[in-house]
């Protein structure tokens, strides 16, 4: 998504500058070329040399610096530019920013740039309060190409807490991402279920699976940068989709509660992927209290005791929501395998009414659970197959979404 992109990171004088490097490593490692454009009171925050070395360019940041390839960087830079971003930007540049101002390296370039413009202010919270600031803030936002990133509340360098904190650079980074993608999932409703779910036994005990739901979350943040309206319905796991615009997570615990919710949601929904670990049983009823070991069981578990759990069937989502497809509805499901991978995974994708079905195997390395990365192969009703190599979970993610 950033591979070969060409980002100017424009940084004034604030000390969250001292963030600003990260996010330069940051879109360098996903592949984008980065030069740099700062005010000079921005060089008494970061050095220089810290961000020619980490952008692997020279810094502008003198207009009449006789080091400077021509006279006209301000506007080879936007020539050049797929987006700026401006971090931090503090209420004097933003004012001129606002205003068509331009006395400076960065001023300059930012007065001549077409393509997009990430702002992230950061500053004291009463001067980000200020109302001249925020009518110079407007007045930013309803420039076409501008998106102004509202700050972070939270604890400030002049040792106050309040609203003025710079967006932290992976924020910054996941809405470069938004803004680069193309938006080929715009206006859609995308549903996905994700991670595993917990099939309570008793207060201290459940069935489960080793789910995490990095799968499921990488569905859902790829939709989203695409600008699909995404609702994840997600079971228990520690982790979270990255906070995007337009993506909302329903929590679950059981099996159940995930059927109904994508029950009631999918009437909604263009496209339903779903990805989740469904526990196919559930136990027969949850014991009220801590099931016991029973009295006369042996501490050495020689001739053990018999407990015996009585389970019941859970609904299968996937059935259920293939049977009340519409036509112009999508239903992608996925198939966890650990032999005879594509018999198996066909018959799901029939018996299920599947417009597609992602095949996974265990008995790939490097796939399925837990893992950042899988291995499968996508089916389509049509009979289209696509077999793909070990790739990150987010890469897997893009090519499903292709392939819809
Ligand atoms: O979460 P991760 O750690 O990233 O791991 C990802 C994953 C391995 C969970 C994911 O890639 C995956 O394979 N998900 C489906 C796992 C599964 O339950 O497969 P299945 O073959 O048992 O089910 C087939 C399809 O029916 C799936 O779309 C499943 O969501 C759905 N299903 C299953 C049972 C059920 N009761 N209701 C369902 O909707």
């Amino acid at each position: 998504m950033l591979q070969g992109k060409h980002i100017v990171v424009g940084i004034s004088g604030g000390i969250a500058a001292y963030k600003t490097p990260l996010l330069i490593r940051m879109l360098r490692a996903a592949g984008a070329e980065v030069k740099v454009t700062t005010t000079p009171n921005a060089l008494h925050f970061v050095t220089d040399l810290t961000l020619q070395t980490l952008s692997g360019n020279k810094v502008y940041s003198d207009v009449f610096a006789p080091t400077n390839d021509h006279s006209t960087e301000h506007i080879s830079l936007p020539d050049w530019a797929d987006l700026m971003i401006i971090a931090p930007a503090t209420a004097n540049v933003i004012g001129k920013m606002a205003n068509g101002i331009a006395d400076d390296a960065l001023t300059t370039t930012f007065l001549a740039m077409t393509c997009p413009v990430l702002v992230a202010p950061a500053m004291n919270e009463k001067m980000y309060a200020h109302p001249a600031l925020q009518h110079n803030l407007q007045t930013l936002d309803s420039f076409p190409h501008v998106t102004v990133l509202p700050c972070d509340e939270g604890f400030l360098a002049c040792g106050t807490t309040g609203k003025g904190r710079m967006q932290e650079p992976e924020q910054i980074f996941l809405s470069a991402q938004h803004l680069l993608t193309e938006q080929t999932l715009a206006g859609r409703r995308v549903l996905i279920t994700a991670g595993p779910t917990q099939e309570k036994i008793d207060p201290v005990r459940f069935i489960s699976n080793y789910s995490s739901g990095k799968m499921g979350i990488a569905l859902a943040e790829e939709a989203a940068l695409r600008g699909a309206e995404v609702t994840l319905i997600l079971g228990p796991t520690t982790l979270r989709p990255r906070a995007l615009p337009r993506l909302r997570v329903v929590n679950i615990v059981s099996a159940m509660q995930m059927y109904d919710a994508a029950v009631q949601l999918f009437p909604d929904a263009d496209i339903a992927i779903l990805c989740a670990a469904v526990a196919d049983y559930r136990p027969e009823k949850t014991a009220d209290h801590k099931i016991k070991r029973s009295a006369n069981s042996n501490p050495e578990g020689k001739e053990a005791a018999e407990y015996q759990l009585k389970l019941f069937e859970n609904p299968d989502i996937a059935a259920t929501l293939g049977a009340k497809k519409r036509p112009n509805q999508t239903l992608v499901g996925f198939a966890l395998e650990t032999d005879h991978e594509e018999e198996n995974a066909l018959a799901k994708l029939r018996a299920k009414h599947l417009d597609m079905i992602v095949l996974n195997s265990l008995r790939n390395e490097g796939a399925a659970f837990g893992v950042d990365t899988n291995v499968v192969t996508i089916y389509q009703a049509d009979g289209r197959k696509t077999e793909l190599p070990k790739m990150s979970k987010s890469d897997v993610a893009k090519h499903i979404l292709n392939n819809l």
